[in-house]
């Protein structure tokens, strides 16, 4: 046990490490730039958890300072002797031959750098005007001198520590910021962040799912799940989903558990369990449970999100508990959790599904 949740905790660390590939960055951000081209125009722009020698964040912000209309662009690092994943890291070639480097400070503190104006008289903004000096501290995101940089800017973006992820959006959240960062899908149904999706205060960037990244060592790195989080908004969320009727998905469904059968309903709510979000029927008019990868597809337009139903969620929504009998058939069920039982008998739990209703 022990030696598994040491090799957890080593995961985790090195995920907090992953780069962002440039393409990504760049995909994402014409998403917003498409839908209102003056979003980041005259704009401070903060790029904290990034490493500004390494990260793309810094170098696609910077080529396109000009383009994007940006006022000021800000990038933090956080020092390596603070890090809990070390290898790979390498002083670079850049910090040693500044004029501003300093050998007691390069593993203890974080650096800044700023780009605001033409330094070197080329007679335009760009990444060669980029200034750095150290910071006081070593660059978390939750020190004072971090935070007045969050204070002072318009819109944070970054793909922060996987495992301050919560506590990273909250920063964010308590300045009132907007922003375009990158999580993990299961962030999601995280009681802190929910709420705030479901309100549509926040909302899944453009791009999602599967995306490869950096590891410190420059190998690619295969990362399942992860999605952007933003209040930014975008034309995909208000692209409705082009759905069937329920009578189409049972003649034409290709999922074998619709096609000529239909949607279960839940035995512990009045709501059908749709599998799949291609599946869901564009006439159905009560709530249905859908998996969470909806997200990705939410239009506020079309839908309304309920809730998401799973432990005591689950329960604050009228989830009925389940009865004993059921309960010594299957010793796993938890009251909150959504429920159906098959034609044979067998008793379904369907994995992370949110409540959603069609708007009238
Ligand atoms: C997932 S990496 C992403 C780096 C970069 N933003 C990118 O996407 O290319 C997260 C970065 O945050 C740094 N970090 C970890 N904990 C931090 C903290 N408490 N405050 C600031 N940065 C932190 C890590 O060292 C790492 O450089």
């Amino acid at each position: 046990m022990a030696g598994n949740s040491n090799l957890g905790a080593a995961k985790s660390a090195k995920n907090d490490e992953f780069y962002t590939q440039y393409a990504d960055i760049e995909k994402e951000i014409n998403a917003y730039i498409e839908y209102n081209p003056d979003v980041f125009r005259g704009k401070t722009v903060l790029l904290p958890c990034d490493d500004p020698e390494w990260s793309n964040f810094t170098k696609y912000f910077a080529q396109n300072f000009e383009t994007l209309g940006l006022k000021k662009l800000i990038s933090t690092s956080y020092a390596v002797e603070s890090k809990q994943y070390k290898e790979g890291y390498q002083l670079t070639l850049f910090e040693e031959q500044s004029p501003n480097f300093d050998e007691n400070k390069t593993r203890k503190n974080g650096k800044i750098f700023v780009l605001d104006h033409d330094t070197n008289n080329s007679g335009r903004i760009d990444i060669n005007d980029l200034e750095w000096h150290y910071l006081e501290g070593d660059g978390d995101f939750r020190s004072n001198e971090v935070k007045a940089l969050r204070n002072e800017a318009d819109i944070i973006v970054t793909n922060p520590p996987f495992s301050l992820f919560r506590e990273f959006l909250a920063w964010i959240v308590e300045a009132d910021k907007q922003f375009v960062i990158i999580g993990n899908m299961n962030a999601i149904s995280m009681k802190e962040i929910f709420p705030l999706l479901k309100g549509n205060q926040i909302w899944l960037g453009k791009e999602f799912g599967a995306k490869e990244y950096c590891t410190p060592n420059g190998e690619k790195q295969k990362m399942g799940n992860t999605c952007w989080f933003t209040n930014i908004d975008h034309g995909r969320r208000h692209q409705p989903l082009s759905l069937m009727t329920q009578a189409d998905n049972i003649k034409f469904s290709k999922h074998k558990e619709i096609k000529g059968k239909g949607y279960m309903h839940y035995d512990n709510f009045d709501a059908i369990d749709v599998p799949y979000v291609d599946a869901i029927p564009s006439d159905y008019t009560g709530i249905m449970g859908v998996p969470i990868s909806f997200m990705d597809k939410y239009c506020p337009e079309q839908f309304e999100i309920i809730g998401h139903p799973h432990g005591d969620a689950g329960v604050k929504l009228g989830l009925k508990p389940y009865d004993r009998k059921l309960k010594q058939i299957n010793k796993g069920l938890r009251d909150g959790d959504l429920y159906y039982i098959t034609k044979e008998g067998i008793i379904e739990l369907p994995y992370r599904r949110i409540l959603i209703r069609k708007k009238q």
